[in-house]
């Protein structure tokens, strides 16, 4: 018999047919040393090819706040799919969810309906080129808005971990594309008296959850939304993340600060290719049929995917406890890091957010605030740890740029489970010298 797994087996099959092997950069597990090969999936659990059951925090890198096949989205497909899945005209659906986003998020006075988190933020920057007639945008280093052009340049996510540079992105784009540091007002002050008057945009996440877990410092993101308005550019929030995870009002509702532009996308298909973009009815205007600014997709708002938001809006607004109960849970997981981290006299801040946890292999005084920070993490401590986890069972994400996400399918005995793999791992880790 050949010695090896299905799982080998399968990436070695991968690798010769899929470029690299995956569909996205991030699933070949490069900064940890291997991929993961997943079979089926079902509550907080994966099943890898070789047969292995794994509680996962990766959920998907965030759509999953249900969990994996939640009765809620998987129930009666076929009387959804027998209606139609796509018909290429509006539909009630589409302009009920614009509704109840609105009614949810404010600022959405306008939605359009796309299919994944990169469409939403591209376009909601391409709509704020064409309502301001200028091109520049303003990002922050460390947050991940997708692999369009205008994205990737020292973005975070897999775009920061998976080796890629800058080749095929246009030079053009690159000198339109004004990158400063998240969290720094005086870095933004500086852009804004060299290119204000040709900044169509500031566009970030307003929590950023890709370069760890980063949170606005007071006064950030209201200092922003200040400046975007005197500088006569948009602010754009990519809420692709945060929206519906951090609360049905996202960060926004939060914060208390409303952009003019607003990208969502993950949660609101619950696992299926669901993506939206809006804000401002005078702004929303510029696109066509309207106005000039083209953005269209043969899938958008498809009858199918705009059920399965329904289902999902459903069962948040029906339980009001449901994300009160996964932060209690994510809140005892952060809390129990903390206390083994300082039981092996390891400073590595642990940060929660709702559903949220994360910490990184970066001894500190506080949480990292910027990707400068992020990136003093070690790297291969965090590699080793991955490791020693799915020796135990527990899946997380293979880079440190990512987050551990919980969803309302994990529960106390899982929480234990990581707690006790979490000390396992470190243990070990500190007989080998590795913290
Ligand atoms: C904040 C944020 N924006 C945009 C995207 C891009 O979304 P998608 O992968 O659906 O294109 C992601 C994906 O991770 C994200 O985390």
């Amino acid at each position: 018999m050949l010695n090896v797994t299905r799982s080998a087996d399968l990436w070695q099959r991968a690798t010769s047919v899929l470029a690299g092997g995956v569909d996205s950069p991030v699933r070949a597990g490069k900064p940890v040393g291997g991929p993961i090969m997943v079979r089926e999936a079902s509550g907080a659990y994966v099943v890898d090819a070789d047969g292995r059951r794994l509680l996962d925090y990766l959920m998907a890198y965030g759509p999953l706040l249900l969990g994996h096949a939640h009765p809620a989205l998987t129930r009666g497909l076929d009387a959804v799919a027998a209606r139609g899945t796509l018909h290429g005209c509006t539909h009630e659906g589409e302009v009920w969810l614009a509704e109840r986003l609105r009614g949810h998020m404010p600022s959405l006075e306008r939605v359009r309906f796309a299919n994944s988190g990169t469409e939403a933020v591209m376009s909601a920057i391409r709509v704020a080129r064409g309502f301001t007639g200028r091109e520049a945008v303003l990002r922050f280093a460390g947050n991940y808005h997708g692999h369009f052009d205008q994205a990737l340049l020292d973005a975070g996510a897999s775009a920061g971990a998976a080796g890629a540079g800058p080749s095929g992105i246009p030079t053009g784009v690159a000198r339109d594309t004004i990158v400063v540091r998240y969290n720094d007002l005086d870095a933004v002050d500086a852009v804004l008296h060299l290119h204000g008057k040709r900044l169509a945009a500031i566009v970030l996440e307003p929590v950023v959850a890709n370069m760890g877990l980063v949170h606005p410092l007071p006064g950030f993101l209201a200092g922003l939304r200040e400046r975007a308005s005197r500088a006569g550019a948009l602010l754009i929030f990519d809420e692709v993340i945060t929206g519906l995870r951090l609360g049905l009002g996202g960060a926004q509702g939060r914060y208390g600060v409303a952009p003019d532009l607003t990208a969502l996308g993950k949660v609101l298909g619950g696992g299926y290719p669901l993506a939206a973009f809006g804000g401002r009815a005078e702004v929303m205007r510029v696109l066509a049929p309207e106005g000039t600014v083209f953005q269209g997709g043969t899938l958008s708002g498809n009858p199918f995917c705009v059920e399965m938001a329904h289902r999902l809006l459903d069962v948040l607004e029906g339980d009001a406890e449901l994300l009160p109960r996964v932060r209690a849970l994510a809140e005892r997981l952060a809390q129990g890091l903390r206390q083994m981290l300082d039981a092996f006299d390891l400073r590595y801040p642990v940060v929660h957010d709702e559903s949220i946890v994360d910490f990184m292999f970066r001894a500190a005084d506080r949480p990292h605030r910027d990707y400068g920070e992020a990136k003093q993490a070690n790297a291969a401590a965090y590699a080793a740890f991955y490791r020693e986890m799915l020796a135990e069972g527990v899946l997380l994400a293979p880079s440190q740029n990512e987050v551990m996400f919980l969803s309302a399918a994990h529960a106390e005995e899982d929480v234990q489970l990581t707690l006790r793999a979490a000390r396992l791992a470190l243990a070990r880790m500190r007989e080998r010298g590795e913290v």
